[in-house]
């Protein structure tokens, strides 16, 4: 059964089509396959993906319930189907629009096994999980599955230690790692509290099975799952055509493993993104995760992901965007996309007042 999402389209007319510059231009003509539109701030990075998304149903002929568009937060997600039902036509439904977070809440709540959880999986706040987390900790010490430094006993029942741990094990689940792979890690590289934080993840799964609750990474992780598992990925590869991302730069590793898992081998996946703005760093996210996307997305024929970057700055300057770029530029980082393409990202060229203005989206109605 398909994941469904239904939005009434707004009574308001549709806006106007914004009048593209060339590079813009290129990413509404891709041809499809995977595609990174690497661009700074304000350079029209969510505006061109708007445009992408509505070019598949105005002109390429997918429903709006065949595209899948993501992004991070619920803030951004209600901007961007705002922003894609305003240039839809009144009568369109809208795609699905969602953050990382509820589109997974959706899958697992759609493919898990019945018997396995009878009721409804619930989602732990962050302020929640740390009051478990911190119990759990303090009890922890009398249970002694988890063995943790003696260095640690006296810091067990303490908020900023459930915090520490709270980041060790979101970390450990972003990149993939099960509880015996955290100790096995801790072990080999001599950091027992690394070993004893293993034992204690098992713990503390357990404990989220028995309440039938989930925290953020392990949501992202089950989602995971699932998706790889061969009956669900052909029916997310057969209900999504198209998979769109936000923001790009603020994946973590299972999240790529998400997207591989519904738009990899080629498919149509077009994502947006700004390395040099990676905020959530401290939430796992990796930067590497956008520098790397031509590598890890390939075209069906084991072409590298193309790559187009934005030029146009349109909050602010060109000067202040080239002062920013000339400070990140000291990163020097530039993974696997090609050297001319991020020359370009890194210096965009200014706009030129000159050039005649691309032709605007023709607009068609659905009924
Ligand atoms: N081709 C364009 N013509 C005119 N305005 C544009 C164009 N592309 C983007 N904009 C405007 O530039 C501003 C920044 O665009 P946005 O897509 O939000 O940038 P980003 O996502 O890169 O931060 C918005 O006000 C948007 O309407
Ligand atoms: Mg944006």
């Amino acid at each position: 059964m398909p994941i469904t999402y239904h939005l009434d389209s707004s009574a308001r007319p549709p806006s106007v089509a914004p009048t593209l510059d060339a590079s813009q231009r290129e990413v509404i003509d891709h041809p499809g396959g995977p595609l990174l539109v690497l661009a700074g701030p304000g350079t029209g990075k969510t505006t061109t993906l708007v445009e992408a998304v509505v070019d598949r149903v105005e002109r390429r002929g997918l429903r709006p319930d065949q595209l899948l568009v993501l992004t991070f937060s619920r803030k951004a997600a209600e901007e961007l189907r705002d922003r894609i039902t305003g240039r839809l036509s009144r009568t369109c439904a809208s795609p699905m629009s969602s953050t990382f977070h509820s589109f997974c809440y959706a899958l697992v709540r759609r493919y898990q096994p019945a018997e396995l959880y009878a009721d409804p999986m619930r989602l732990l706040s962050a302020p929640e999980q740390d009051v478990l987390l911190r119990e759990l900790l303090r009890h922890s010490r009398e249970s002694g599955q988890a063995a943790w430094p003696a260095s640690l006993h006296s810091a067990l029942g303490t908020r900023g230690f459930a915090r520490e741990v709270h980041a060790v094990l979101s970390r450990a689940r972003e990149v993939g790692l099960d509880p015996d792979d955290l100790t096995r890690i801790g072990v080999e590289s001599d950091r027992p509290a690394w070993a004893a934080a293993g034992a204690f993840m098992r713990e503390y799964l357990q404990v989220l099975d028995f309440e039938s609750s989930l925290d953020y990474a392990e949501l992202v992780h089950r989602a995971v799952l699932l998706a790889e598992s061969a009956d669900v990925q052909r029916e997310l590869r057969g209900q999504f055509g198209a998979v769109f991302v936000d923001e790009y730069q603020d994946t973590d590793p299972n999240q790529v493993r998400l997207l591989q898992a519904i738009a990899g081998d080629g498919r149509d996946l077009v994502v947006v993104g700004d390395p040099d703005q990676s905020i959530y760093a401290f939430r796992g996210a990796d930067v590497r995760g956008i520098l790397d996307f031509p590598a890890q997305f390939r075209h069906a024929d084991g072409r590298p992901g193309d790559v187009v970057a934005l030029g146009t700055t349109r909050r602010f300057g060109a000067r202040l965007l080239a002062a920013s770029r000339r400070v990140a530029g000291a990163i020097g980082v530039r993974g696997s996309i090609d050297a001319a393409t991020f020359q370009r990202f890194r210096n965009p060229p200014s706009p030129s007042p000159s050039a005649p203005p691309p032709t605007p989206l023709p607009r068609r109605r659905c009924r």
